[in-house]
Formats: structure tokens, C-alpha cells, sequence
């Protein structure tokens, strides 16, 4: 049973439209989470998924909201926006089959984590739906961050990291965004803890755009040429509803699945859909917000390849547009394309096409998805192509950020911990559950190396909360030697003068990033088997004139993980703080 093909029209995200009378110089916002009908496609009967709501806005308009994901938020850098974030979904989880409580509480009858036991406690018993907000990709304070430990529920209840602007009521969250970066392309979702996954899938994730002067003055498309596309994958059950595993793998965790992979591609919630284009340039902001598939996407006219440009990661654009025919995303990536469809003959149809591996790079791990989603050149001509090649874009320099004498560089090791059948149990970062006490205090304005250490078979796309960094550089490694005594020293209960020194596995010199990885950006991917390395300036995100509350105090708590929402959620993800 497959499901027709580019029937579905491409749904438009609606814009959020802001308040300007409670702020005089911030955009103001209420998104609310609720639970509403949608249809994934035509074949498939009506069902439910949950999104954000925007309110009207004083003066008019209804609620701005599809049925799955949000609203974009368009944000201008430098001016301030203000979001209210209301939890009104029901008290019952869409999937809550799927919740697994050996995540964060021992359950009578499972047996024990064998590294340890997860022993949090913190989350009332009963309760199936628990959400936050994490603006991913900003510069936030982080009162305004979205920790995972900063949930709150339908009904009231509260996290122990819970933060709030004065004036939420029990089931809100006030956050402030300074907007003080580079134009781009953010995402907001849901970070719960321990339930990311399932808040995610459910459809809990929306764009946010910072648009700036300079960019808008470089003649890209724009307007209805400018289309933000949400890559997700799901599998439906018969009756057109969500389906998410509600059987793990291991004993250790009945119910945990260590990565999803769904067998249809959803773009911005429709699977398989169509957009109507005219033979010109677009502008084509690229989301992976899928929870564990990694996308190799290229778009194909039924016999070559066409070309397209990458000009901006993550973080903003890039030093030049760079002319590609195929592309990786990783979970989290957001990538800024210009594709020119000019060439294509009229009538004519390009597919978005994929043969990324499930899961990456070792496959075999779940179904493939080979098409997205088409674009067929039927549209007329409306007027010239008044948008520039992309060759002659003058886009903002690239300076590569360099380590010097003071830079600080930490290890985070990435390990696989497998029951006997080498079912996975858990992921961590330094053998460390998530609840477990920070160990890592960076000083504000710092510049450091991060290096992920990957001893997995797998590579894992990490993220940091608060920078935007660069690649620094990769370098091979023994990994299963480097593994193999890693583990001893775990063992050994991490002896001051045992712990293998990374030095003394490494093999061969570093090497560079690729090109296409060369930008501003909050994830990148750490390869299977090497040391990936990563360098950013740790700089608080400041206050916000004439708002209380905003700014950053310290210890201000932040957080690093794996972006493959199965992992993060069990349990590669760790606090660190940034420290005055
Ligand atoms: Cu996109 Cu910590 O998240
Ligand atoms: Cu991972």
C-alpha cells in the first residue's frame, strides 16, 4: 500500500502576525499548543496532530494555525520578540503508548539500567503530557532557552528548571528573544525531557525567520518565491492516524526505540506534495525536522541532475553561494538553497529526491524514502527573473574562527551502551546520564574546541544551545581501541591518572571540514569512528532594553545533545554551564 503521489498541494505555513501595543519597541506573540484535526494527504481519513496556534492579534484576523507544526515567526534582527507560549493540549498524550517511564524512574518488573539506574523522580506520576520551547539556533538567555527540565504541563505543573517573564499564567511560558544575530532561518519545538520524541513526531515544530537589511538588499527571491520547506518522515496507521513505535528493543527499556524512521515523507505536514512553480529562481529554506532520518537530496527532471546553490547554513549565510548537485542534511539542518528552474521545459516536473541511508551512514536500519516532493514548472512567467545568479550574490565574508593559546578544548565522548543481544540501551556523552551534575563550567566570552569523540558506528548530529559555531576540523582515530579502554576506565570508576589520553589513538593528521559544511551553525555531524571538532565564542546573550527579566545571570544553564530525538531523549544530551 503506497500512498499517491504529488496529489497533495504543498500547504503555505501561515505567518504569525505580531502584536505591537504590549511592547513599544518588541513583537509580541501567543502561540498555543493544541490538539487539532489535520490530514497528512487526501488517501488518508481525517485525524489529529498537534501544533502551535498563533492568537489574533488586537485588531483582527483569526488564529493562525495548520493542524500540525506552527506559524512562521518573522522576527527583524535587532528588534525583540516576545512570545507567550500557552499549553493547551489535552491531558492524554497523542501517543502515549509510546511513553516509556524507565527513561527517568526504575518501573517495578524492568531490570535495572546496568550503567547506573535513572533515578530523576521529577516528573509526577501519571502525567502523559509535558512540553517546552526551544528556540534552536538563538542567542537566548536561558530563562528564554527552553531547557528541558523548564517543562510545564496543561494542567500547571512545573519542572524543576522552570523560568518565566512575570505574568504566565501555570500553564504558559513568557520568553524574550533579542534577535541580536545574523539573518536566518531558526526552528522552534518541543524539548521536554524525555518525551522530545513523541512531542516532535506529534507535531511540535515551527520556522522562525530573522530577516535583516543586508540580506534583503542582496536580490534574493522573496514573496511567494520564497518557500520554507519542514523535511519530516511518518508512518501512518490505516485510519490515516500517527504511528510511532510503542515497542522497544531491549528489556531495559520496553517501550524506547533507539531512532525512528517513517516510511512517507511529510513536507510542511502534507506527504508527498506538490508546488506549482514558474521556470525561475526560488529561494528554498530547507528544515530537517525529522527525528532520526538523515536526508542526501538532490532534484532530479527524470534524467540529470539539476544544479542549486547553497548560500546559508544554520547560522546565516555564507561566505559565497556554492553551485552543488547533491546535498547532506542531518537532523536540525537547516539549509538555504537557490534553485533556478528556469532551465526545466515547461510542463515539466523536478523531484526532490534522497538515498540517505537509514540510519547514517550504516543503513539498513529502516525504510528508504527515495522521493519527496515535486515541483512541476507549470506556472507562467509572472514577470522577468528580477533576482540576482547566484555567482554574484555579494554575500558577507567568511572568517573561519581560529584556537589560539587560550582556547580551552574538551573531549565529549560518545558511547553506545548495548544489552547482550547489542540492542541498544542507552547513548551518553562521557558516560554520564543526562540528571547527572554539570562538569562542564565555561567562562562567558571564551572561545573553545569542543571535539565528539565518536566511538559509535554511527554518526550523530550534535547541537549546542546558545552559539553558533564553526567545523573546526576532524581527525581519525583507533576508535575500538580508544573504546575498549574508555569503557575499562568507566568501569574503574574514571581513576584521576587512568583515563586513556585521545592523544595517543589519533591517526593521521586533521582534516578540513567540506566546503559545504563551511558557515555559521548550531549542529553539525559527527562522523562514525573519527574525533569531530567544533569551535565557537561562548558570549552571553544580553539583556533586553526596557524588558525585565531578560539578560543572563549566572550559572546560566544550557545544554549540548544529539539532534536524533530517540537519542537525546535516552540520554545524549548533558547540561553545561556558562559561568561569569
Ligand atoms: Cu533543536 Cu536542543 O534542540
Ligand atoms: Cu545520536
Amino acid at each position: 500500500r503506497g500512498l499517491r503521489k504529488y496529489v497533495d498541494r504543498l500547504p503555505r505555513l501561515p505567518v504569525a502576525v505580531p502584536d505591537r501595543t504590549v511592547y513599544p519597541d518588541a513583537d509580541y506573540y501567543e502561540l498555543t499548543m493544541r490538539q487539532r484535526p489535520w490530514r497528512f494527504h487526501t488517501d488518508l481519513g481525517a485525524t489529529v496532530a498537534w501544533g502551535y496556534w498563533a492568537s489574533a492579534p488586537s485588531g483582527g484576523g483569526g488564529p493562525a494555525g495548520l493542524g500540525c507544526l506552527g506559524p512562521i515567526l518573522v522576527a527583524r534582527r535587532h528588534r525583540p520578540a516576545v512570545v507567550r507560549y500557552r499549553n493547551d493540549l489535552p491531558t492524554t498524550h497523542l501517543l502515549h503508548r509510546s511513553i516509556d517511564p524507565t527513561l527517568w524512574r526504575q518501573v517495578p518488573g524492568s531490570p535495572p539500567d546496568p550503567s547506573g539506574g535513572r533515578h530523576m523522580d521529577d516528573l509526577p506520576r501519571g502525567l502523559t503530557v509535558w512540553n517546552v520551547v526551544h528556540l534552536h539556533g538563538g542567542w537566548n538567555p536561558p530563562q528564554s532557552d527552553g531547557n528541558p527540565g523548564a517543562w510545564f504541563s496543561p494542567q500547571g505543573q512545573h519542572g524543576p528548571l522552570y523560568g518565566s517573564l512575570p505574568g504566565a499564567a501555570s500553564n504558559e511560558a513568557i520568553y524574550a528573544y533579542g534577535n541580536q544575530q545574523l539573518g536566518t532561518m531558526l526552528w522552534y519545538h518541543d524539548h521536554a525531557m524525555e518525551i522530545t520524541r513523541l512531542n516532535n513526531y506529534a507535531g511540535l515544530s515551527g520556522v522562525y525567520l530573522i530577516r535583516d537589511q543586508d540580506e534583503e538588499a542582496l536580490g534574493l527571491p522573496r514573496g511567494r518565491f520564497e518557500i520554507p520547506l519542514v523535511l519530516q518522515d511518518r508512518t501512518f496507521n490505516r485510519d490515516g492516524s500517527l504511528f510511532y513505535p510503542s515497542k522497544g528493543v531491549t528489556p531495559y527499556h520496553p517501550v524506547w526505540s533507539p531512532e525512528f524512521f517513517g516510511d512517507t515523507p511529510i513536507v510542511n505536514g502534507k506527504a508527498y506534495p506538490f508546488l506549482e512553480v514558474q521556470p525561475r529562481r526560488y529561494r528554498l529554506r530547507v528544515l530537517n525536522g525529522s527525528n532520526s532520518r538523515f536526508y542526501h537530496l538532490w532534484f532530479g527532471d527524470g534524467r540529470t541532475r539539476l544544479p542549486f546553490w547553497l548560500i546559508g547554513l544554520g547560522g546565516g549565510l555564507r561566505g559565497s553561494a556554492l553551485r552543488l548537485t547533491e546535498l547532506l542534511m542531518a537532523p536540525a539542518d537547516r539549509m538555504d538553497l537557490v534553485v533556478d528552474f528556469a532551465s526545466v521545459p515547461a510542463g515539466g516536473g523536478v523531484t526532490l529526491m534522497n538515498d540517505a541511508p537509514a540510519p547514517y551512514p550504516s543503513g539498513g536500519g529502516g525504510p528508504a524514502i527515495p522521493e519527496i516532493m515535486r515541483f512541476q514548472v507549470t506556472e507562467p512567467l509572472s514577470g522577468r527573473d528580477p533576482t540576482m545568479p547566484p555567482e554574484k550574490l555579494a554575500l558577507p565574508p567568511f572568517e573561519p574562527l581560529r584556537a589560539g593559546e587560550g582556547t580551552r578544548w574538551r573531549e565529549r565522548v560518545l558511547t553506545e551502551t548495548t544489552d547482550r543481544r547489542d540492542n541498544p540501551i542507552h547513548m551518553q556523552i562521557n558516560g554520564r546520564f543526562f540528571y547527572e551534575p554539570v562538569d562542564d563550567f565555561v567562562r562567558a566570552g571564551a572561545t573553545e574546541v569542543w571535539e565528539y569523540v565518536n566511538t559509535t558506528p554511527d554518526a550523530h548530529p550534535m547541537h549546542v544551545h546558545l552559539v553558533q559555531f564553526h567545523v573546526y576540523n576532524r581527525q581519525r582515530f583507533r576508535a575500538d581501541a580508544y573504546k575498549k579502554d574508555y569503557a575499562r576506565w568507566l568501569a574503574a570508576g574514571r581513576p584521576a591518572d587512568g583515563k586513556p589520553v585521545l592523544a595517543g589513538y589519533l591517526v593521521g593528521g586533521p582534516l578540513p571540514p567540506a566546503p559545504e559544511e563551511q558557515g555559521w551553525r548550531d549542529s553539525f555531524v559527527a562522523l562514525p569512528q573519527m574525533v569531530n571538532r567544533i569551535i565557537a565564542a561562548y558570549t552571553p546573550a544580553p539583556s533586553i532594553p526596557g524588558i525585565a527579566g531578560t539578560g543572563t545571570t549566572y550559572p546560566a544553564d544550557y545544554i549540548h545533545h544529539c539532534h536524533i530525538l530517540e537519542h537525546e531523549d535516552n540520554d545524549m544530551m548533558r547540561p553545561w554551564q556558562l559561568v561569569g
